[in-house]
């Protein structure tokens, strides 16, 4: 089986480079599930109705969330559905769910999104305490479990990597939108990328406008952040899983500029 992820839509460039490329990668590379992380896809804070429904009639199978869940108020009105989740250590109570089974294939897939405490300003709980708990509710009836990790500091991805090595198929980062070059799979089977990167404006400033960007940090006043606009990009990896045991055997990163 082969599993895409696709780095943080950002902003109507994000979703239109989706549009363009994902039929296609789909297609070129016999892809059977596909997870979007579109935190990110309304002017950079949120997902609306509409951007909802046009990245799931792209064979989009889960779209996860992160910081910026609940950037547009839209979201209370399909964060129930099953084909989305957003940070299972949200506090208890908050709508929507912080995991997904999906049954594709043959295969039960389990996705589950976290979110990270270093430098994230979002008050969450532990996300190594609640890992455990879902992957101990959730091992003996799914095949293969999957992490989406949103969170900014690089030591706090490794280490939960470290941590849930051999206890999911494959765990891979978002929310810093620059991808990095150290997928691997560690010792006890689980594969890992700190960061799949960003679908969004190739000239920007992690989506956002380059000189919005600049004025903010040369002058610390509030200059409001504005997506930028231009060509996109399109940031992924694909995970391919041996079939008899569910664990990653290559990892492909797949972009498009
Ligand atoms: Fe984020």
């Amino acid at each position: 089986m082969k599993i895409l992820a696709v780095g943080d839509l950002v902003g109507k460039v994000g979703v239109q480079t989706l549009h363009d490329n994902l039929p296609k990668i789909i297609k070129e590379n016999d892809i059977d599930f596909v997870i979007v992380n579109a935190e990110n896809a309304a002017d950079g804070m949120g997902l609306t109705e509409k951007m909802y429904k046009s990245i799931t009639d792209l064979k989009v199978d889960v779209i996860t969330m992160g910081n910026h869940t609940w950037g547009k108020k839209d979201i209370f009105g399909f964060i129930d559905n099953d084909n989305i989740i957003r940070p299972a250590n949200y506090s208890r109570g908050v709508p929507g769910k912080g995991y997904t089974i999906i049954n594709k294939n043959g295969k039960k897939i389990c996705v589950i999104n976290l979110i990270g405490r270093t430098s994230m300003n979002v008050l969450s709980d532990n996300p190594f305490t609640v890992a455990d708990d879902i992957i101990n509710e959730v091992k003996d009836s799914v095949d293969i479990i999957i992490v989406d990790f949103h969170a900014e500091a690089s030591a706090e991805k490794v280490a939960l990597s470290y941590y849930l090595d051999g206890k999911v198929s494959f765990i891979f980062g978002t929310h810093t939108h620059v991808q990095t070059a150290d997928e691997c799979i560690l010792e006890k089977g689980t594969a890992y990328i700190t960061d799949i990167g960003m679908t969004g404006p190739k000239k920007s400033v992690i989506g956002m406008d380059v000189e919005a960007s600049i004025k903010r940090f040369l002058t610390s006043l509030p200059e409001k952040y504005k997506t930028a606009e231009g060509n996109g990009k399109l940031n992924s990896c694909m995970f391919e899983i041996n079939d008899k045991t569910n664990k990653v055997v290559k990892i492909t990163r797949i972009n498009v500029e």
